[in-house]
């Protein structure tokens, strides 16, 4: 469906499975925050999976083609290769991605894959052991990813990576990821460090900008854009042009992407958030379980909220004075 106030369509779910992760990535959950003491989820507050199958068949009838799920670490949520396997035979759904930090990834690839999924993105932001171990918090190395990568590709599921940049921290990871990931023939997305959340310290002064990526890329290989019109992609894709592979920027701080907005994300618990920088939800879970719904009434319930959204967040982040409390990544997925 359209959103006729500003003309966006909805065409992509992301589903968090649990708001848990076994990563503390400084950006996303630091862990002088997110410790023993931090009021996670518990599992009964999790929606039922019977209770996304609800979901998503409503959602599919309000023209969403591509349904992702995420966490926290969504392979930390036991029953998932079932649901994909469901959201393929069952629901049809044309596409079913996964985000994951890749710790789990390589036991799972083989059922994953046989169980539909199209696709798989994975977080990693460097090559050097020193420089991963510290941005995600518990001193993992770059090789439990890049051999679960390399597991992925072997079952023939496509793969993309997803890099943040924080100036001071990872730039000088930029050319090494760019190049391992070139030979590789796998997309690299580079993304600009964003303000989510509460707790990540951000300032504007730690953002490593596309532009200045780009001028890193263009010093050492020949590049080119991939014609984007018809798209309806987060990131800008460039390709090399020998021909070997692409990579993309997500550019949400510096040249923010609002209006061309089709996500709508559901958290573990259940409520529904149509910006990544939203401070409420909708309480889909209070809606399903309460005595007085009925079936036929979630349609309109979220063809209304979809109707009525106007977040643009990263377009007015530049002007948005006492900023109110936003919802963690973490929770509401990447
Ligand atoms: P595919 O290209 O189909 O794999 O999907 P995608 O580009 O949406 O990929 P992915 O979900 O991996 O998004 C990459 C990253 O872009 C996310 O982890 C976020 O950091 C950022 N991002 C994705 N969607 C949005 C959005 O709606 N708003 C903002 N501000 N950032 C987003
Ligand atoms: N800035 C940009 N991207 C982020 N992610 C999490 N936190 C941030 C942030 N502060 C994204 C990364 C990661 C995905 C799970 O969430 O893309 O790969
Ligand atoms: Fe975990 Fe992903 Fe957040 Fe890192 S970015 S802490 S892997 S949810
Ligand atoms: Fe969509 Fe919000 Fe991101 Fe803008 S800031 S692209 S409205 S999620």
């Amino acid at each position: 469906m359209i959103n006729d106030k500003i003309g966006r369509r909805l065409t992509d779910l992301r589903i968090s499975l649990t708001d848990q992760c076994n990563l503390r990535c400084a950006y996303c959950m630091p862990k002088e925050i997110f410790g023993p003491n931090y009021p996670f989820l518990k599992r009964n507050e999790w929606l039922h999976f019977e209770e996304l199958d609800v979901l998503v068949k409503t959602f599919l009838h309000l023209g969403v083609k591509k349904i992702r799920l995420t966490g926290g670490e969504p392979l930390l949520r036991p029953g998932i290769v079932n649901f994909v396997e469901r959201l393929k035979d069952h629901h049809n759904v044309e596409e079913i991605t996964l985000t994951t930090n890749a710790l789990r990834l390589a036991k799972e690839v083989q059922a994953l894959k046989a169980a539909g999924l199209s696709r798989v993105t994975v977080s990693l932001d460097a090559l050097d052991p020193k420089i991963l171990g510290e941005i995600n918090g518990r001193g993992k190395s770059p090789d439990i990813v890049l051999n679960a990568i390399d597991a992925a590709l072997n079952v023939g599921l496509s793969i993309k990576v997803n890099m943040v940049v924080q100036k001071g921290v990872n730039e000088g990871e930029v050319l090494p990821m760019a190049r391992y990931f070139k030979d590789l023939g796998v997309p690299l997305r580079f993304i600009e460090y964003m303000d989510v959340g509460n707790h990540n310290g951000w300032k504007m002064a730690k953002v490593f900008s596309a532009d200045e990526i780009l001028k890193e890329i263009q010093a050492e290989f020949e590049i080119e854009p991939i014609d984007l019109s018809s798209s309806a992609e987060v990131a800008k894709r460039y390709r090399y042009k020998d021909h070997t592979s692409e990579f993309g920027l997500i550019t949400s701080v510096t040249q923010p992407f609002c209006g061309g907005c089709t996500r709508a994300r559901i958290s573990a618990d259940g409520k529904l958030y149509t910006c990544l920088f939203a401070s409420t939800g909708l309480d889909l879970r209070k809606i399903l379980r309460s005595e007085k719904y009925h079936k036929d009434q979630l349609l309109s319930i979220l063809s209304k909220h979809w109707g009525h959204r106007d977040d643009r967040y990263s377009e007015l982040r530049a002007v948005t004075k006492n900023a109110q409390e936003k919802v963690e990544m973490s929770y509401i997925g990447g």
